[in-house]
């Protein structure tokens, strides 16, 4: 049943839009099966024919009403370390049609999402082929558009039950996850055009090492949440990835991340997969010792695991210098984001250098942005940061794509929605949309694919 469901949305969704609509979609689906081409910098300083260019977003920003996820669960307890709950987000769920027209409209030829665990497997081993469909929907939506779909299998949210059972700091959850990515390929593999097992896994332990360094950790009572939310949910325990304990995060996702490429690629459908990373332009001052652990703790077993892997999603926001103490506070007089940190476009070139040398493997970035009120730092930031990711082409790194975080002013997480990552704005009470001149500027360079469009 669930198999003749599947084809039904295969002829009538996929085949009647997408083979009947532009070639372009087509040859979208087709250079994924190849796993992407690698292209040249023009000798006019134009970006490679195929490059891919996009805007990111991520199922719990964007959705709204992810009630069955840990995320819902902490937002609705007390204590909390949320600012605000996501509550509806931006809709995305119902309005995905519009956004990924949009998206097109700009001139963009790609788009990442995640897909969200907590709808496809409610409970334990049960399986919702209506929310499958959904993302089905999605991704012929994407073909359709002529957006090459960059699916993210995990993106931080995970279903409350696997909360409950200690979440990623227990050994468990890498079958159940390794099960639904299988699942979850099996359903939407032939429509996916590239796709990344998990979201910054390292993130955790990067906050521990940012936070041990300030006068007062923001995350201190995470203990008494997690303690709340277990109560709340009749659970012994809850555990929550972005509060938790990184290490032994790790030590469960990065078997994790192998299994879930295989099931993933176990198919249908043949495109590349990877896995994303956090990474800063970690800077020296001075001896680059301490610069150099930080950068094999934050970054050294999952570069390892991307190597292994068809490519590394690189996502960078910021510099980090690190000093023989640790990092040091952002330069006196120095621009800043809304989220804290330094506005460092250049960032950028120096990572996805990194982490092509690290690992030999192509890379995309998979998000880039930065939080302002001023679209026009939006614009300079962008023009800044593919100035970057054209030097490293011309010196014949291996860059495919780059996707800007993000398409819409969305949930950021325990921030709430005062920071503003959007190339679209959005209306908290109706959910317009209304198009910045950063979208605006990064539709029309991927349009030309060269920065002086
Ligand atoms: C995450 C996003 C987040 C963005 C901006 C990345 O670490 O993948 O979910 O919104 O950074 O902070």
């Amino acid at each position: 049943m669930a198999a003749r469901r599947r084809d039904e949305i295969t002829r009538r969704t996929f085949l009647s839009t997408s083979l009947a609509a532009t070639g372009s979609a087509l040859t979208g689906v087709r250079e994924a099966r190849a796993g992407g081409r690698r292209g040249r910098l023009a000798a006019d300083g134009g970006f490679p024919k195929g490059f891919l260019w996009g805007a990111a977003t991520a199922a719990h920003q964007v959705e709204g009403n992810n009630v069955n996820s840990d995320a819902w669960v902490l937002e609705h307890i007390k204590p909390t370390l949320f600012a605000e709950a996501s509550g509806d987000a931006c809709d995305f769920y119902h309005r995905y049609r519009d956004d990924v027209a949009l998206s097109a409209s700009l001139g963009l030829n790609a788009f990442r999402f995640s897909i969200e665990w907590a709808r496809i497997e409610p409970e334990p081993g049960v399986y919702s082929i209506a929310e499958l469909d959904h993302y089905r929907r999605l991704l012929a939506a994407c073909h359709e558009k002529g957006l090459r779909p960059f699916v993210t299998f995990w993106h931080f949210t995970c279903p409350r039950w696997v909360a409950a059972l200690g979440g990623w700091e227990n050994a468990v959850t890498a079958d159940h996850f390794a099960r639904y990515c299988e699942r979850a390929a099996k359903h939407l593999g032939d429509l996916i055009g590239a796709a990344a097992t998990f979201n910054e896994p390292n993130v955790p332990v990067l906050l521990e090492w940012v936070f041990a360094r300030l006068p007062q950790n923001p995350f201190a009572n995470a203990d008494a949440v997690l303690k709340a939310a277990a109560r709340s949910i009749g659970a012994e325990r809850f555990s929550f990835f972005v509060f938790g304990n990184g290490e032994a995060a790790r030590d469960v996702m990065l078997p994790a991340h192998h299994r879930a490429l295989a099931a993933i690629k176990s198919g249908p459908g043949k495109y590349p997969v990877g896995v994303t990373l956090a990474i800063a332009d970690e800077q020296a001052v001075g001896d680059p010792a301490p610069r150099d652990l930080k950068r094999q703790k934050l970054y050294g077993p999952w570069l390892e695991a991307a190597g292994r892997s068809d490519f590394i999603g690189v996502q960078t926001y910021t510099r980090a210098r690190v000093g023989k103490d640790g990092d040091l506070p952002p330069e006196p007089g120095g621009e800043l984001t809304q989220m804290g940190y330094e506005f460092w476009p250049e960032a950028l070139e120096q990572t996805i250098r990194y982490a092509a040398e690290r690992t030999k493997v192509p890379v995309y970035v998979t998000e880039n942005g930065v939080a302002t009120d001023d679209d026009t730092r939006r614009v300079a930031y962008i023009e800044r940061a593919l100035a970057g990711v054209r030097k490293c082409l011309a010196d014949g790194v291996d860059v495919r794509g780059y996707f800007h975080w993000s398409l819409l002013d969305n949930f950021e997480w325990n921030f709430g929605y005062r920071p503003k990552f959007g190339l679209v704005a959005v209306n908290r009470g109706t959910f317009e949309r209304t198009v910045k001149p950063s979208a605006r500027r990064l539709g029309a360079i991927a349009r030309a694919g060269r920065l002086e469009a």
